[in-house]
């Protein structure tokens, strides 16, 4: 019978650290504005202040998280990343944006506009703003160790704090069995270089609305540590008509974030809407 070489197992000392020294290592929470009105103030930390809790808004997300952003296609995803993106680069951050479906040039054009909307004059941030282009290039949709070196790249070269990719559903179109490793090589990476990331997922019109299961099954909610969920019904019953308290054949939008391990968050879910200019804002909460 042929000997099989087996690794002796060995203790891996770096994988050890005691909750003292991890707590040191551990980043302070603090809010990233995402430019989205009404969406910031629904993250908070809280404090025991004489015996009771009180709830301190962190004023964006929470720094160095990596958010799944979930919806149906046309639900305002893109939307949302894009006032992201120049809400942080108007605040003089650098932000990566990788490109998995619109080639740069267009998304440059409807980052513009988003500027605009928000009276933010484009050319003055512009810079701050780094596209990668993945829909131009399939050596680097089609291969993520690519994908990574080139944002490592783009990373140290321009100081990049926050990443966006719109779409991950993108990285792994016909793979889905690869969804999971795909999300986690990422996860790990951004994490690793300190980014605060929000990427977009898209669901199935077969996933119920308001969950935060995407494309590639439960591979993104699962790693990554929150989601936001966007949705868009179309009333077409007496009932949601009651529910909603708008007539049938309206569109409503909602926004709902679904878990954050990071810090707290408000749990109720909202009307969302689209202003004319194309800008998201939260609306009220639903209450049935
Ligand atoms: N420039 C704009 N002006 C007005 N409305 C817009 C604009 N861009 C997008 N919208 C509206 O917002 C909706 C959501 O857009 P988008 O963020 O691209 O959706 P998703 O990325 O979820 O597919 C669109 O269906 C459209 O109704
Ligand atoms: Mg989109």
């Amino acid at each position: 019978m042929m000997e099989r070489d087996y690794e002796k197992p060995r203790v891996i000392e770096e994988g050890i650290i005691t909750g003292g020294r991890a707590l040191k290592e551990a980043p302070k929470i603090q809010g990233i504005s995402t430019g989205v009105d009404g969406l910031d103030e629904l993250f908070y930390t809280t404090e025991i202040k004489n015996k009771k809790i009180v709830k301190k808004s962190l004023g964006g997300i929470p720094a160095l998280s990596v958010l799944n952003i979930t919806g149906a296609s046309d639900t305002g995803k893109t939307l949302l990343v894009e006032q992201f993106t120049i809400k942080q680069a108007e605040l003089g951050k650098k932000v990566a944006f990788i490109t998995v479906e619109t080639p740069a040039p267009f998304v440059s054009l409807s980052l513009n506009e988003r500027a605009r909307a928000m009276g933010i004059n484009f050319e003055a941030i512009e810079d701050n703003i780094v596209l990668i282009d993945a829909a131009s290039h399939s050596s680097l949709r089609e291969n993520i160790p690519n994908l990574l070196t080139t944002l490592t790249y783009a990373i140290k070269n321009y100081s990049v704090s926050s990443t966006v990719i719109d779409s991950v559903t993108g990285l792994y179109e016909h793979k889905e069995m690869l969804a999971r490793t795909i999300v986690r090589q990422i996860f790990n990476f951004l994490k690793k270089w300190h980014q605060t990331a929000l990427l977009v997922s898209q669901k199935r019109s077969g996933h119920e609305e308001l969950t935060a299961e995407a494309a590639g099954g439960y591979a993104v909610g699962h790693i990554v540590d929150g989601t936001i969920v966007l949705a868009k019904e179309l009333i077409m019953s007496q009932y949601s008509a009651r529910l909603f308290g708008r007539p049938p054949g309206d569109i409503v939008r909602l926004f709902r974030i679904d878990g954050c391990r990071m810090c707290g968050h408000d749990t109720r879910t909202f009307f969302l809407e689209i202003t004319e200019t194309g800008l998201l804002r939260i609306g009220p909460p639903l209450r049935s």
